[in-house]
């Protein structure tokens, strides 16, 4: 493993563009930066070089599925590590009672294992799981938001006026909403309503991969700050998990979003036994889809984005692997006949499709901008979803040329 590791960090090493230093620090975000990418080094645990612990930072990862989970188990790590963060992550559980009657959140306290979205894997003695949503963030300067996006609306509602200070966020969520002004992404649903800058992170990140630690890369996009985005790739990164900022939150997060109806149609083809060529086909058209409407939709999106982890790399992975791949799969192989709720709740436990939701997403902002003709992938998924044309349809369309 220790081998592996240097492998992968050598070549992922020899091959990072240069980063400017991290400028000097103004807040306690910054207060002891090291460059980005490098490993957290031990913690003194005598005092030397330890924070004011009024400068540390405390952080809350709110949500606790599957990726939640793993998620706080990286920061976890870190958080041991680096001297400028309390040791203590909290953790916002929606509460669940599990078969045996206990709750959730008492079982992760008593077990330090998340029995129902992560089982097998420990997440650190210091992650202390809160049901209270407004206790486990009140504390925190650090907002690590990562729940499937239906529930953001409400999470914001929920936290709105109650986030005050020097806090930042990051968004692990792949989704949008669409408002009738148009589609919002989630960074910004979570900037405007509690007031607060929001980076984002997304990548070719399969969590339970990344919870028996092998080998991943992932994309921080950040607006302004890159001294905020290397604080965020210093508390996610380890040498099993290589965090690349990138100035570009939207050309990210629209990546990480689009990606999961790109996923549903390679379900199809694998449902319907179609091989690696059709697959390979509606990986580059679906990329292709994916640039397309990020830059229609904000024209500052780079290409080069599409070429990080949360670009190409991501859409690999979920075409092989993934949840919303493996119930697309299901649904091309029953013909159409059972519906995607209904195989969600058979084949997932709990954990939430994005694809199909994304898909209609996608759709209803298609429509309404009178762009269906030219996003035949995306707008035949959809319609394959929901019933209006039959899985083999997504071989028919005609790729727009213009
Ligand atoms: N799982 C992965 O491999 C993976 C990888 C990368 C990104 N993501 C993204 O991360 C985000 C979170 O996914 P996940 O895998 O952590 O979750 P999940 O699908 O495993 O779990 C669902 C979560 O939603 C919670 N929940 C259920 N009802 C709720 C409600 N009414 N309000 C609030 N929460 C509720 C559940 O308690 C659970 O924590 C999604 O946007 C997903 O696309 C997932």
């Amino acid at each position: 493993m220790r081998l592996r590791s240097f492998f992968f960090s050598s070549i992922f090493s020899l091959s990072r563009s240069p980063s400017p230093s991290p400028s000097l620090p103004s807040s306690r975000f910054s207060s002891s930066l090291s460059p980005a990418m490098s490993p957290a080094p031990e913690k003194s645990r005598q005092g030397n070089g330890e924070c004011n612990d009024d400068l540390k930072s405390k952080v809350t990862v709110v949500g606790s599925g599957n990726w939640g989970s793993v998620a706080a188990k990286l920061i976890a790590s870190n958080a041991l590590k680096l001297p400028s963060f309390h040791d203590e992550v909290r953790m916002w559980v929606f509460e669940e009672v599990l078969p045996n009657g206990e709750k959730l959140t008492d079982v992760i306290n008593k077990t330090n294992e998340n029995v129902k979205y992560l089982p097998g894997i420990k997440l650190g003695r210091n992650v202390v799981a809160d049901p209270d949503l407004l206790n486990a963030v009140k504390e925190a300067n650090m907002l690590v938001f990562i729940t499937p996006h239906q529930f953001m609306d409400g999470i914001c509602k929920k936290l709105d006026g109650k986030i005050t200070g020097d806090v930042e966020a990051i968004s692990l969520v792949k989704g949008m909403e669409v408002k009738k002004e148009g589609p919002c992404m989630i960074s910004s649903l979570i900037s405007k309503q509690l007031g607060i800058n929001c980076c984002v992170l997304m990548g070719a990140n399969i969590a339970n991969e990344i919870a028996v630690e092998k080998f991943s890369e992932a994309t921080v996009g950040y607006r302004e700050s890159r001294e905020i985005a290397d604080t965020w790739v210093q508390l996610f990164s380890t040498p099993y998990f290589m965090v690349t900022p990138v100035q570009d939150v939207e050309g990210v997060e629209l990546c990480g979003t689009l990606k999961n109806v790109v996923a549903i149609a390679a379900g199809f083809v694998d449902g319907l036994e179609m091989g690696n060529n059709t697959k390979a086909a509606i990986m580059r058209i679906g990329l292709r889809e994916m640039k397309a409407l990020s830059k229609l939709l904000f024209p500052s999106v780079k290409d080069s984005t599409f070429f990080e982890s949360c670009g190409v790399a991501d859409v690999i992975t979920t075409c092989l692997g993934g949840r919303n791949r493996r119930v697309a799969e299901a649904f091309a192989k029953s013909g159409g006949k059972r519906s995607f709720d209904e195989l969600e709740a058979e084949m997932l436990q709990g954990q939430k499709l994005q694809g199909v939701s994304t898909a209609r997403e996608v759709y209803e902002v298609l429509n309404h901008c009178g762009w269906v003709e030219t996003f035949p992938l995306f707008s035949t998924v959809h319609q394959i979803c929901t019933g209006r044309l039959q899985p083999e349809a997504f071989v028919h369309y005609r790729e727009h040329k213009a």
